[in-house]
């Protein structure tokens, strides 16, 4: 008899020791600051990969292990998220990695809803820049821990005080040194453990290998460290420590966790320097999953009733296999193959019966999961961004919001009719890649609505590569999207400038050809509301 897969058969304790080991992180930045080098550092001291360049080779020919579509290769731009899982001293990690391009950014901010905290990379040259703001924004209104790795310290830098000012005055989070950088640029000599009163030494990465270990001293006035460093640099750090000591903030776990203050760690990711530390720092400071709510429901991960909502869903990511995935991050209880689970939008059961885990291009049967997990679920029938999956208990996680569009284009098949399109189009939608707006009158072509043009060029190339309908776009000089809150019969609208549609769930919907216009319908309907995103 096969195991009865829907009760909620997990002992109480090894759930929580699952969850208690459970971290869960994506990393953000301005795009160059080194994220994809930092997550390749971090995946050689795990052992997940074995080669440097296995996320990235250099930019002329790179094949990333998190960056499986062909235009992805073609552009040499990461603009998928995966999940990348890996064992390290005891410790189960899960790294989402978050496309760089800011034309992805919809699909960063819903990766950011199925983490528990987050990695911000700086460049130490430049502190914080406009993308890295937007981010951290998302991160804020989350609620989010964030860990800080301040990078490229082998080149010269901003002063590390003026970098801590930047956070705290820009981002407006409290920055605590973990450890203290010895120069920078040909200067640059190491770090200095601030916790451990330790020094790291700075060595290229051609001597990886033979990296000595940290060498301990009693304080930053230890006469070892004139020796270690030269009297002006010792005379440098005992000051710096000073006013870290009198004017800084000091690390505090709790105000890390409720992402008041962000600890920060120097180093510089493609010389491996300052990695190790940062990744320990990851392990021992990062939360495991905390409760969710969902609705009125507190969801706590070590709930023994299975929980999970969908963040993304990816049509044909392999083209050996032609299939749907969602991905769900696990809220509570234990994800088991084959058990039965329930969508309560759809009011239907289905059966988990293809369960897997991705590393890159590849896949991995999975047997089990837990809170925090990320796993991808072949179904076969409809899923939607936003989805929650549970059994036993039934609980309903918040919509995930759409972002408005802000682009518009016709979408057509070139080639005459073709009766796939629809439902081709009806699927990028459901992954959240386009909104889809149907004109009530006059041409029947969907408009499509995305956030940045790029969106475009890879809706024309998955149509034709995945779908076999190689489509047109005509781009419109449309500049917004809105749901009435009264029938559209009612609305006085201009005569022109405006298109009526319905929505992929077919509800009313209004396309705005210029600012104007969409000022001038609001004006004239002073009692309805325009919605920006449903
Ligand atoms: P991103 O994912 O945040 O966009 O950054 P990525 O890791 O791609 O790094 C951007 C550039 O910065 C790369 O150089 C990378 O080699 C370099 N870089 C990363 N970390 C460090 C560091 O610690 N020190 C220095 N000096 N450089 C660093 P590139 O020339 O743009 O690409 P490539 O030809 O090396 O692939």
């Amino acid at each position: 008899m096969s195991p009865t897969v829907d009760e909620p058969t997990v002992p109480a304790d090894q759930l929580a020791r699952e969850v208690a080991r459970r971290r869960t992180f994506a990393i953000i930045s301005h795009p160059d600051a080194g994220k994809t080098t930092l997550t390749e550092k971090l995946l050689l001291y795990a052992g997940a990969i074995e080669l440097a360049g296995a996320v990235r080779g250099n930019k002329s020919q790179r094949h990333a292990a998190s960056d499986w579509m062909e235009i992805e290769q073609q552009r040499g731009i990461s603009i998928s998220t995966a999940a990348l899982e890996f064992e390290l001293e005891g410790c189960h990690v899960t790294l989402l990695d978050t496309p760089g391009h800011q034309d992805f950014s919809e699909d960063t901010f819903r990766t950011l809803l199925a983490v528990d905290s987050v990695v911000m990379v700086l460049d130490a040259a430049k502190g914080v820049e406009p993308q890295t703001m937007k981010l951290f924004e998302v991160c804020r209104s989350h609620g989010l821990p964030v860990l800080t790795f301040i990078n490229k310290l082998d080149q010269p830098a901003l002063d590390p005080f003026e970098l801590l000012d930047q956070i705290e005055r820009v981002l407006g989070l409290a920055a605590a040194p973990m450890n203290w950088p010895l120069g920078d640029g040909p200067d640059f000599r190491g770090v200095y453990d601030l916790e451990s009163n330790s020094i790291l030494f700075y060595e290229r990465q051609e001597k990886r290998g033979r990296r000595t270990a940290p060498v301990a001293v009693a304080s930053p006035s230890d006469p070892a460290v004139e020796t270690l460093i030269g009297e002006r640099r010792q005379r440098e750090l005992i000051d710096s420590v000073a006013i870290i000591a009198g004017a800084g903030t000091r690390f505090d776990a709790d105000a890390y966790r409720h992402a008041r203050q962000t600890p920060v760690f120097f180093g510089s990711a493609i010389n491996d320097f300052g990695v190790e530390p940062f990744l320990r720092g990851l392990l021992t400071l990062a939360p495991p999953p905390a409760p969710r709510m969902a609705g009125a429901d507190i969801v706590s991960p070590t709930d023994r009733d299975f929980s999970g909502f969908v963040f993304k869903v990816q049509a044909n990511m392999n083209p050996r296999h032609r299939d749907r995935v969602a991905f769900v991050r696990i809220c509570s209880g234990r994800l088991q193959k084959d058990m039965q689970v329930v969508n309560p939008r759809l009011e239907s059961g289905l059966r988990l019966s293809r369960v897997y885990r991705f590393f890159g291009r590849d896949r991995e049967t999975v047997p089990e999961a837990f809170p925090g997990d990320v796993v991808g679920v072949v179904i076969p029938g409809r899923i939607a961004i936003g989805d929650t999956l549970c059994a036993g208990r039934r609980v309903v996680f918040p919509p995930i919001e759409q972002f408005p569009p802000e682009q518009f284009a016709y979408l057509r098949p070139s080639e005459g009719r073709h009766k796939r399109f629809d439902d081709a189009v009806a699927q990028l939608a459901e992954e959240g890649l386009l909104q889809v707006f149907m004109p009530t009158l006059g041409v029947r072509h969907p408009i499509i609505g995305v956030i940045g043009s790029l969106q475009l060029d890879v809706i024309a190339a998955r149509m034709s590569s995945e779908y076999g309908i190689p489509c047109t776009v005509d781009r419109l000089p449309h500049v917004a999207a809105r749901w009435p809150m009264a029938p559209v019969a009612q609305l006085q609208l201009p005569l022109s400038g405006v298109v009526q549609a319905t929505d992929r769930l077919g509800r009313e919907a209004l396309v705005f050809e210029s600012d104007w216009v969409l000022r001038y319908t609001i004006e004239k309907n002073p009692l309805v509301e325009f919605r920006s995103s449903m």
